[in-house]
């Protein structure tokens, strides 16, 4: 099945954000199979990031994403790539559409409280970043059939 990976980023943690927003993302039906704290050097800022980092903004960025420590999440579940992208909204979240992560926890484009993967093919790339293969689990969902039918996997 799909799995996306999510940063909670410092403004999520600083302001107590954590368990509210994965708490939209448990509702949904969304597996966790990966989760951690850490701490984004510099590195790994730049790998994640590889797409930005000519941009006028990619210190400011780097500074914010490397001042502390971080959560980083991976999610399961079918088209969960999309599915998460439409949840969190856009990423100037002053344009996020209502009732989105964004448009609900920040008016920043920046300070936007959290990352998710854009693309299936991305989101394999920066899950490799920040997990090793012994870092993500596979257990039985044991709701699922609540979650989901069975043509639907
Ligand atoms: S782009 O430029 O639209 O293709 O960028 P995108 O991949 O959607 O995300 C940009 C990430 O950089 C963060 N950031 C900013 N973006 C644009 N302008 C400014 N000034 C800026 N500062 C920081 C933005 O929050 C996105 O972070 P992620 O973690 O990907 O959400």
């Amino acid at each position: 099945m799909e799995r996306t990976l999510i940063l909670f980023k410092p403004d999520a943690i600083q302001r107590g954000l954590v368990g509210e927003i994965l708490g939209v993302f448990e509702k949904k039906g969304l597996k966790i199979v990966g989760m951690k704290m850490l701490r984004m050097t510099p590195d790994l800022s730049k790998r994640h990031y590889a797409h930005l980092v000519d941009k006028p903004f990619y210190a400011d960025l780097e500074k914010f994403m490397t001042s502390q420590p971080i959560i980083a999440m991976v999610l399961e579940g079918v088209e969960v790539v999309s599915v998460v992208r439409d949840i969190v909204g856009a990423t100037n979240a002053r344009k996020a559409a209502p009732g989105t992560i964004r448009a609900r926890f920040s008016n920043s484009l920046s300070r936007n409280v959290i990352h998710a993967s854009d693309s299936v093919e991305t989101a394999k790339k920066e899950i490799s970043n920040f997990f090793s293969d012994e870092e993500l689990f596979e257990y039985d969902f044991a709701l699922k059939p609540f979650f989901y039918a069975g043509d639907e996997e």
